[in-house]
């Protein structure tokens, strides 16, 4: 008769990470780390489907997230947006969010972050150069290439006061500066991501589905060079199969246990 091995003792997967991190930075590698909505989950920040209630209730995503949404119904897609600037205006990093900008202040240049989060959470813990893949739900940008007129119209701060403001001598219009479905990625932010994913000796990928691409892609793109890539995530993810550890729990728990000295 054979026995099966015995399971690991709780808290050994937690502990053989722990490690990784330590010889990451003793050994001068880096460390990439891949964040989504579910690492703001503990600042109460509603997920963008979980934002669709009350009065959003009866729309999907992609009728408002698209541009082709904002060209028809301009001041409907605003107001959907101003209702999500107003929800996370309120909410304060997390002990995830603060885990990782200590670390990265105690090991300058170690750590790259990547975030599908438009909720500026990681910013405002103070992590510098947050590569935000999905853009930044704070700031705004012109719908259309600005002429000179949008320009100036801005510096002067002569934005008319509507629902979006447009530039009052040719009425473009400004819109979030996040990244809608069937938009591509910000250029620069996509590359430095994916020379980080290719380049690390450990990725931590934490609180995704990762349903969506190219972000996801990324875990894959540091699996096959070689990293060690650890899910951390209360449930199953589409990642898991590509992580060499997972580890089945919270952001605000697991960040501060991984990456304290
Ligand atoms: N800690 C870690 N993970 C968590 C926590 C937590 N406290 N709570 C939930 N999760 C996990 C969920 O189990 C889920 O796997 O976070 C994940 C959230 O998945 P999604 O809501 O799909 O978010 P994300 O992967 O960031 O979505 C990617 O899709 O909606 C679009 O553009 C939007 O950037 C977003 C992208």
């Amino acid at each position: 008769m054979t026995h099966s091995p015995l399971p690991d003792p709780p808290g050994a997967d937690l502990g053989t990470v722990r490690d990784w991190v330590r010889e990451a930075v003793q050994l001068s590698r880096p460390i990439a780390v891949l964040t989504g909505a579910g690492m703001s989950a503990e600042s109460g920040v509603p997920t963008f489907r979980d934002a669709l209630t009350g009065l959003w209730a009866h729309f999907r995503p992609e009728e408002l997230a698209t541009e082709t949404a904002f060209r028809a119904r301009p001041q409907q897609v605003w107001d959907w947006y101003a209702s999500r600037r107003a929800a996370v205006a309120g909410v304060e990093p997390n002990a995830g969010h603060r885990a990782l900008a200590t670390f990265q202040a105690r090991e300058p240049g170690r750590l790259t972050l990547i975030t599908q989060n438009v909720d500026g959470l990681h910013q405002a813990a103070g992590s510098p150069g947050v590569l935000a893949l999905h853009g930044n739900l704070a700031e705004d940008r012109w719908l259309d290439s600005p002429r000179a007129c949008c320009d100036a119209s801005v510096a002067a701060g002569t934005l008319t006061d509507a629902c979006p403001p447009a530039c009052p001598a040719c009425g473009n219009l400004r819109r979030p500066a996040v990244v809608w479905f069937g938009e591509f990625l910000p250029e620069q932010a996509l590359r430095d991501a994916e020379t980080a994913a290719r380049t690390c000796a450990l990725m931590l990928v934490v609180g995704t589905s990762g349903a969506v691409y190219p972000a996801a892609g990324l875990a894959f793109t540091a699996h096959q060079a070689g990293a060690r890539v650890v899910v951390v995530n209360p449930e199953p993810s589409e990642l898991d199969p590509v992580a060499d550890v997972v580890l089945r729990g919270t952001a605000a728990t697991l960040l501060p246990a991984l990456l304290s000295p």
